[in-house]
């Protein structure tokens, strides 16, 4: 049986290496993570890559990833929060699975990337939260435009849940 992809979208924070997981492990489909496949790949952190050849470096890098990943199928994608603003990712993964983009709030986004040990070089600001919501409002039209699920206040297991709900409706 075709077993197409799923592809979790959204910006940072909103829970898309956590569900994934998750729901690849229930479903019994491979978990792919881009920023820690291409860390592996590169071994470097994204930090470091930001850093030393900065962001458009990092770019090229997860748009080759998503034309490969795209080229494979049964795969549970946890994407990083920008791949999906390259229109060339969305059209290679759209036509290899089903994107979703996760959601939360400001406020809880903060508090997750605040206790992760993950660098996000994007919000290495004197004020996160307000480069947070600038983000997102930039993003909006993008993120926008795939199914949404919002993480704020969930529990991980209600959620892939729901994950399942929406990707065998589609
Ligand atoms: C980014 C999100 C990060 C990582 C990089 C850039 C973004 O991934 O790819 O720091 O542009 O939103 P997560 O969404 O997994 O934090």
């Amino acid at each position: 049986m075709l077993k197409k992809n799923i592809i979790l979208a959204g910006f940072m924070g909103t829970g898309k290496s956590t569900l994934g997981r998750l729901l690849a492990e229930k479903l019994d489909y491979h978990f792919i993570d881009t920023d820690s496949l291409i860390e592996d790949r590169i071994g470097q952190t994204i930090a470091e890559l930001f850093q030393e050849q900065g962001e458009a470096a990092f770019r090229k890098l997860e748009e080759s990833l998503a034309q490969e990943l795209a080229q494979q199928q049964g795969l549970v994608i946890s994407t990083g929060g920008g791949l999906v603003l390259n229109p060339n990712n969305v059209d290679a993964l759209t036509q290899s699975g089903q994107i979703i983009c996760l959601t939360a709030t400001p406020v809880e986004i903060l508090e997750r990337v605040s206790t992760q040990k993950q660098i996000r070089p994007l919000l290495l600001e004197k004020d996160p939260l307000s480069k947070i919501k600038e983000l997102l409002e930039q993003r909006l039209p993008v993120y926008s435009q795939f199914q949404q699920l919002s993480t704020t206040g969930k529990d991980p297991h209600e959620l892939v849940t729901q994950l399942i709900e929406l990707t065998c409706e589609a």
